[in-house]
């Protein structure tokens, strides 16, 4: 009687580990996490915000310098948007310095703020904290 009960919780077990494997993989790890929007642009654009330090003055997904707004949001932000940036990116303002970026290296910045922009939110303003502990952005 013993064994067979150890045997069935036995096979229990691995029969939850193999479910619990499938759905790990499977419906666990099917969100985009945007890897398919990093496209080429968007990935000069990345080196385009290395080559100037954007970052000594720009946060994106929360970190980098404070001297200038976080850019996470910036293209879907009431307001602001592609025009919006292009011009701060053309122009400079009495804080922000002018660049001087050619056409293209404008063209791979606004494609990497948008690949950003899609791939993350910052400040986190609402957000819910699920009952196995994760949180979940609103
Ligand atoms: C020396 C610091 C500094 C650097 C370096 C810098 N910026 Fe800025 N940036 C600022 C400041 C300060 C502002 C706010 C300026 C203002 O409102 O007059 C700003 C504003 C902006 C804005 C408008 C954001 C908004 O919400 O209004 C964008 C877009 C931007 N910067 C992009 C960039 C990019 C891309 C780079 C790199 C090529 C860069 N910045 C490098 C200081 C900097």
């Amino acid at each position: 009687m013993l064994i067979l009960t150890r045997r069935v919780i036995f096979w229990s077990l691995i029969v939850l580990f193999v479910i619990h494997s499938f759905l790990v993989f499977t419906i666990g790890t099917e969100e985009d996490k945007g890897e398919t929007l990093l496209t080429k642009d968007a990935l000069n654009g990345k080196l385009v915000y290395q080559k100037y330090n954007c970052t000594a003055c720009h946060q994106l997904y929360g970190l980098g310098g404070y001297m200038g707004p976080d850019l996470t949001n910036v293209m879907s932000k009431q307001g602001i948007g592609e025009l919006y940036v292009r011009a701060f990116l053309q122009n400079g303002t009495q804080r922000m310095p002018n660049f001087h970026l050619s056409e293209e290296e404008i063209i791979f910045l606004v494609a990497y703020l948008k690949y950003v922009d899609k791939t993350g939110i910052s400040p986190v303003k609402k957000f819910e904290i699920n009952l196995n502990g994760t949180v979940t952005q609103k």
